[in-house]
């Protein structure tokens, strides 16, 4: 596949997400080839810059974030000619006509209609503003080249999503949409799809007569850093469980799609949303657990509780922690909990899926010889290892019939190839107009369809906050929560992480 001559326009360009996330998957695609001859990419904000000192600005992101370390004299000198910036205002008129201007001269010069991909990495209140006015500046205007890419929160709940959604279908078609939820631009979640679908091996055991029960665990020790005015509004289930640990659920439970095509792989994905038990209200606190973590010490650092972090209210009610048990009410999967589980100042970063098998039905050895006999378990390790591991039983070494679990592992570390970063990934397949890892309107709305009775009872308030120690695992109800049915959470930490 080739990517065409495009313009890219960055909203947002001296944000914090350009330079540490957009403008190094754009230098890591140009590096790898990726990147087309006729190349133009914009960045927009309010302040005034010149080209240089925004270039200057975007070179120390790349030393600092780019997985390619600090850029080659050769490349960036190649790289920045391609970098612009245009001091522009979202609400005025002036600098859309600015824009349109600097873009038709480009195409003028090029001597054709180039790609435009817009990157809106803006606050969500200015979302509409901008799309209005892309669209009556016929800054859009190509249905085949002209694309969007739109960053998380969509929206609050059900109903604010339905009219954001209305919106930009009412502007654009919504292949030109790209809803971005970076996690599906991660390897080690795009695998999941391989795994099961490229192999026979599994696929037969992925079902409630094999599988006891599903967990998926993404932790973070990183707490809410300056994002505390943004994060005070959204919480752990609007910013974490809406979209990637639902998302990376919908890759686990889905139905074998029968291409590889977008729109199949998204209708076998939303069939998983709508299959999920929505919970009673009044049920919510059976199946659902909140916490917000107080100071604590991590790797040795003492660091504050969420309520002392900057523009966070003194008696908050936002979860930065959450945990819930779902049931997906389809012929694989009835009866088979689901937890998930997310939260911030946790004792490790790490985000692993872990599918438990069911025990042995019957006990051949003498329990004397099996007291460690524990069921299979696979565990897909996604971030910061990225491996899958199977458990299984096996013989001890020695004259006597003793058992042992063993692991066999897969381990994208010894792969010869670097994984490309999930931006550069999403950023590609937005540029080629490959929208199957981009969230499509109805799987946003039924996420949050799924999270809408655990919103309205937790809105309620009422929480004991702080629940739990920065540098723990959450709080113990969550622990509570999975014991209920004899469940555990699995934590698969290696031993020289824990050294660090
Ligand atoms: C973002 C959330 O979407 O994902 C952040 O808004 C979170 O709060 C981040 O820290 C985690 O991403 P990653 O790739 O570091 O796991």
């Amino acid at each position: 596949k080739k990517t065409e001559p495009t313009i890219i326009i960055v909203f947002g360009g001296t944000g914090d997400l350009s330079k540490r996330k957009l403008i190094p998957a754009f230098y890591n695609l140009f590096l790898d080839g990726w990147m087309p001859d006729k190349l133009a990419i914009y960045g927009l904000g309010r302040s005034e810059m010149d080209n240089e000192s925004f270039q200057i600005k975007l070179f120390d992101g790349l030393s600092e974030f780019s997985r390619s370390g600090v850029p080659e004299p050769e490349s960036w000198e190649k790289f920045k000619k391609n970098l612009n910036y245009l001091p522009s205002n979202i609400n005025d008129q002036k600098s859309y006509k600015e824009l349109l201007n600097e873009i038709e001269e480009l195409e003028e010069e090029w001597g054709q209609r180039a790609n435009r991909l817009y990157y809106l990495s803006v606050a969500p209140k200015f979302i509409e503003t901008v799309c209005r006015n892309l669209k009556s500046f016929k800054l859009v205007d190509d249905q085949n080249k002209d694309r969007i890419i739109i960053e998380k929160p969509f929206g609050y709940d059900k109903d604010s999503a339905i009219s954001l959604n209305k919106m930009l279908q009412e502007l654009f078609d919504e292949d030109q949409i790209f809803r971005i939820d970076h996690y599906l631009g991660k390897e080690t979640v795009q695998n999941i799809l391989a795994f099961r679908f490229a192999n026979t091996l599994f696929e037969p055991l992925w079902n409630r007569n094999y599988i006891d029960y599903i967990q998926i665990t993404v932790a973070e020790d990183v707490g809410i850093g300056d994002r505390g005015g943004y994060y005070e509004g959204a919480g752990a289930l609007r910013d974490m469980i809406q979209n990637h640990l639902l998302q990376i659920l919908c890759m686990i439970a889905m139905e074998p799609p029968v291409t590889f095509e977008a729109e199949e792989i998204r209708n076998r994905k939303v069939d998983v949303l709508k299959a999920i038990r929505r919970i009673p209200i009044e049920e919510v606190h059976n199946y659902a657990v909140r916490g917000q973590y107080a100071s604590g010490w991590i790797k040795g650092k003492e660091v504050l509780g969420y309520r002392d972090e900057n523009d966070t209210n003194r008696h908050s009610q936002t979860e930065t922690f959450a945990a819930i048990k779902f049931y997906i009410d389809n012929w694989r999967w009835q009866d088979v909990p689901v937890y998930l589980r997310t939260g911030k100042r946790m004792q490790e970063k790490t985000s692993s899926i872990n599918i438990q098998f069911r025990p042995v039905p019957h006990m051949t050895f003498p329990t004397s010889h099996s007291d460690n006999l524990t069921p299979n378990r696979l565990t897909i390790n996604i971030q910061p290892h990225m491996d899958i591991k199977l458990r299984f039983m096996t013989k001890k070494t020695g004259l006597e019939m003793n058992l042992n679990s063993s692991e066999m592992i897969f381990n994208y570390d010894s792969c010869s190839t670097q994984s490309p970063e999930a931006y550069e990934t999403l950023l590609l397949d937005a540029m080629l107009g490959d929208t199957t890892l981009f969230m499509r309107s109805d799987q946003v709305e039924e996420a949050w369809d799924v999270l809408s009775t655990i919103q309205q009872a937790w809105e309620k308030g009422g929480e004991d906050f702080p629940n739990y120690v920065a540098g723990s695992w959450g709080p113990e109800k969550a622990e509570a929560l999975i014991a209920r049915q004899g469940h555990f959470w699995t934590m698969d930490i290696k031993k020289n992480d824990k050294q660090k």
